[in-house]
């Protein structure tokens, strides 16, 4: 069974988003999966998704109004296979928690998925307008389809 963590800053616009349609598509897929998400900012902790990330989701079928935002935790290495993050910022949060190199191999940029040179990332909707909630959908929905193509093909650990 592979297990994924979805990790932004708030864990209330990005990630939640990102769980959300990976949930999705691993039901639709019938691939077995623990999917979760987490964030770094304890701002919101406990709170449902932006509004804008709920309807976003809703808009395309998907429901992520029960979700409710976390901290990530160093544990979090040991219960996931794979720390996909947003952008550079987070990684370097989650980059400093890792405890040794394994713990390090599991993290990277969700959009290097589709190009590992890249060094794309999804940018912070939560100052901007509806607009950018609609762009980072459309980023975190072609990743997922790259990240549920590598699973079906048994090449997701192996990335
Ligand atoms: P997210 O956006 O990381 O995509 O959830 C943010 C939402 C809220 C905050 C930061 C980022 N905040 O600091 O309140």
């Amino acid at each position: 069974m592979v297990r994924i963590l979805m990790v932004c800053l708030g864990n209330i616009c990005r990630s939640p988003l990102a769980e959300g349609i990976m949930r999705k598509k691993l039901s639709e897929n019938h691939i077995e999966a623990e999917v979760d998400s987490c964030g770094f900012e304890s701002f919101h902790t406990g709170d449902p998704p932006d509004p804008r990330s709920v309807e976003i989701a809703a808009e395309f079928g998907i429901d992520i109004s029960m979700l409710k935002s976390r901290l990530f935790k160093t544990k979090d290495f040991d219960e996931f296979d794979r720390i996909f993050v947003m952008d550079n910022n987070n990684y370097a949060l989650v980059a400093s928690r890792a405890r040794n190199k394994e713990d390090l191999s599991k993290v990277d940029l969700i959009m290097n998925v589709l190009n590992p040179v890249s060094g794309a990332q999804v940018p912070d909707p939560y100052y901007g307008g509806d607009s950018g909630f609609l762009k980072v959908y459309k980023m975190l929905d072609q990743a997922t389809d790259r990240i549920i193509e590598q699973i079906k093909s048994n090449n997701f650990k192996a990335l």
